[in-house]
Order: C-alpha cells, then structure tokens, then sequence
C-alpha cells in the first residue's frame, strides 16, 4: 500500500473534514501516513493525531520559518515529545532563505540543534530546505547526516545535488511538482536518483498534483505521483509503490 512520508492534517484546512477523510485512506489504498510537525504547536498536534489512528505516526520538529519561537526551555518539550512511541523522526527541520526572517543565523543554529536531537534519540531526520542549497547541505554534511538517515523533503534543488545527498545515504522526497507541466527540472531528478530512495508525499495540504493543482491537496492524490515516477522511471505503478513503501519503513524504522 501508499506510504505517504509527508502531511500535515492538522492544518486548519482540514478542519471541515478531518476524520472523514482520514477514514477513507485505507480503502484508497494509503497504507501509513506520517504527519509532520512544523512548530511546536503542531507537533503537538500531529502526536494527538498519532494517538488516535494506527495508521498514522508523527514527526516532531520546528520547522525554519518558526524557529524564533524556540528557547531553551520549550526546546525541552520537543526533546520530551520525541520519546512518544509515534514519533518516528524530527521534522521538518532546515533552512528557508525565501523569507527574510528569522534571520539565517537563527535558522542554522535551531536547524543545528535540531539534528543534534535526531542523533541523539536515533530517528532520521526530515529536511525542508528552499532557497539555502549550500547552507543546507554544507550543515548536513559537517553533522555527519549519513550515520543520522533522513529524508530532503520536497526536494526542489537539481539531479546533481539530488546525488549529493543519495551519496550520503539520505532519500529524495518527491510530490506533486513532479507532475507539473513546468517541472522538468523535477523529473530530472527522478530519472537521475535510484528508485530505491524516492520516497513518496505530498505536503498536504499543499502543493497538489495535476490535474487537482491549485486545489486542497491530500494524500489521496498521491495515485498521480507514483504514476508519474512510474513513467519516468519505466515501472509498473505497482512497483512504484511497493518499492517506495520499503524505502519509507526501513528510513522511519517502522515494521
Ligand atoms: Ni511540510
């Protein structure tokens, strides 16, 4: 079945729906679901999702538009938060320079501590990293991110950096743009990185796929994706997703 490696139901979007939606992942054929924490309160809420469905495990992490929230005291609770049992990785941490705040030496050093955590607790990290390629991974590697494991969410840089961080043992995470009539350089990459690390998401609710672009995304496009890979890569859309289903499991070490 679908591993989705990246959502985030909390968001306020699904609150018309939430657990309707949710209850028809499984007969769509979405095996396991990962929601991601992108600041401390919706780790929170991404663990209590966690708690109510099987089905579904978390990530806890603040991600690097929120990090002037963090201190030393809250950062507590994240550490805290990450021995739940559903808590499979710190995520998303990284660096977004798109935005002017907060300032880049913020961003490294929460992104800094933050991977610090995963090696200390042992759970691979997930990246978010937009418009800082050499930041991102000029701190990845100086923290040894290959004895961490983890995944470059949303990977948006090229092929080649795409097989930077294959060589240092991290997957390639790949969404909706992948389906873009503009997104050559997308599938550039997934021609380029072994099938053995993409793994499959979709950042819900954003960025949805063709021909749902535009529109509230949710894992249940995520059919659009792996056909897509499918064609780049010359599979079956089965093996696609059987393949990307190992590649998630053994990354977030769930059996
Ligand atoms: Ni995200």
């Amino acid at each position: 079945m679908i591993f989705e490696t990246h959502a985030h139901y909390d968001d306020e979007a699904f609150d018309p729906d939430r657990e309707e939606l949710l209850s028809v992942m499984s007969e769509s054929g979405i095996g396991t679901i990962v929601n991601v924490g992108a600041s401390l309160k919706s780790t929170e809420s991404s663990i209590k999702l966690a708690d109510k469905h099987t089905f579904l495990y978390a990530a806890a992490g603040v991600h690097p538009s929120e990090t002037a929230e963090l201190n030393e005291e809250n950062f507590k609770w994240l550490e805290a938060w990450c021995q739940n049992k559903k808590v499979v990785a710190v995520g998303e941490i990284g660096l977004d320079y798109y935005w002017d705040t907060p300032e880049h030496e913020i961003q490294k050093f929460w992104f800094r501590r933050q991977l610090e955590l995963a090696r200390k607790i042992d759970k691979p990290v997930i990246i978010h990293s937009r418009d800082a390629a050499k930041d991102t991974f000029d701190i990845l590697a100086e923290n040894n991110a290959d004895e961490i494991g983890g995944v470059i969410h949303c990977f948006s840089y090229g092929a080649d950096l795409a097989m930077r961080y294959v060589d240092m043992g991290l997957y390639i995470g790949v969404g909706g743009v992948v389906t873009f009539k503009n997104g050559r350089k997308m599938k550039e990459v997934v021609e380029a990185v072994p099938i053995e690390k993409i793994l499959l998401e979709t950042d819900s609710p954003y960025l949805a796929p063709e021909p749902n672009r535009g529109k509230r995304n949710s894992s249940l496009n995520i059919p659009f994706i792996a056909q897509k890979i499918a064609e780049i890569k010359g599979l079956t859309y089965d093996e696609v997703v059987r393949i990307t289903e190992e590649n998630a499991k053994r990354m977030y070490k769930i059996q």
